[in-house]
């Protein structure tokens, strides 16, 4: 008689053999250190791209927009370096995405100034004539709400005080409301009056498209 007609005792040491490869092949992985790579040059995000993040969320602009850059040589010579597994560190929820109708927004941060993103962002057929991108003008309308800002961070863990937040906000409203930032024009221009020198949720998600990919594009500069 063979294990297979001792239905109960096949069923357990079946079990037992799956319960032992799923610890060895997920659980133990997951707490080794090689599997959660860190770099210095990593940075989390400050509280307003963190906001932008969330404007980026709620507006769903992962269902047309991957962040992930394979290595694959069209993917590289299209966008840049390819994803790295620490890059994503900061990223809960990740954002990978898997839809392509818009490009990889892996390292959108820095090609483009701010200018391009206000015209774009308001209005993206006036950049690409035949963009099917939706335009996302009223974010200038909506005066950003910095209420949960500092709540957000620490419970995902970023390490800012309450008052380094504050700072955050207001160094980068003081940023975008001076008269010389060099993108003042295109912002004046989709920015109602009255908010022009307040944070709206279209300058938090300019913040956070800038952030993407520049640490890295940092990291291979120094190398
Ligand atoms: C219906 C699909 C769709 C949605 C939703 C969408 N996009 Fe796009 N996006 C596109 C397409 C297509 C392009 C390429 C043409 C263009 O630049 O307008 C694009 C281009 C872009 C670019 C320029 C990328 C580059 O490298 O040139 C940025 C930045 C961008 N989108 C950001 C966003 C943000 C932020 C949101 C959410 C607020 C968003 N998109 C929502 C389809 C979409």
């Amino acid at each position: 008689m063979g294990i297979t007609s001792k239905p109960v005792v096949f069923a357990v040491l079946a079990a037992v053999v799956i319960l032992i490869g799923t610890t060895v092949t997920v659980f133990i992985p997951l707490f080794m250190p090689s599997t959660q790579p860190v770099s210095p040059y990593i940075k989390p995000y400050t509280a307003v791209e963190q906001e932008g993040r969330d404007i980026y969320m709620r507006e769903g602009c992962n269902n047309c927009h991957t962040q992930t850059v394979r290595p694959l040589r069209t993917e590289v010579l299209r966008y840049g370096e390819y994803s790295k597994p620490e890059e994503f560190a900061y990223d809960r929820p990740f954002l990978w995405g898997s839809r392509r109708t818009g490009p990889d927004l892996n390292r959108v941060g820095g090609k483009y100034p701010d200018s391009w993103h206000y015209k774009h962002t308001a209005h993206p057929q006036s950049m690409f004539e035949k963009s099917n991108m939706p335009p996302y003008g009223w974010l200038a309308k909506n005066r950003l709400d910095t209420g949960y800002s500092f709540k957000k961070t620490s419970t995902l863990g970023y390490g800012y005080s309450e008052s380094d937040v504050q700072q955050q906000i207001d160094q980068y409203r003081a940023t975008v409301t001076d008269a010389s930032y060099p993108s003042k024009e295109s912002r004046d221009k989709v920015t109602p009056p009255e908010l022009q020198k307040e944070l709206t949720e279209m300058d938090a998600l300019i913040a956070y498209l800038q952030k993407l990919g520049r640490d890295v594009k940092n990291m291979e500069a120094t190398k």
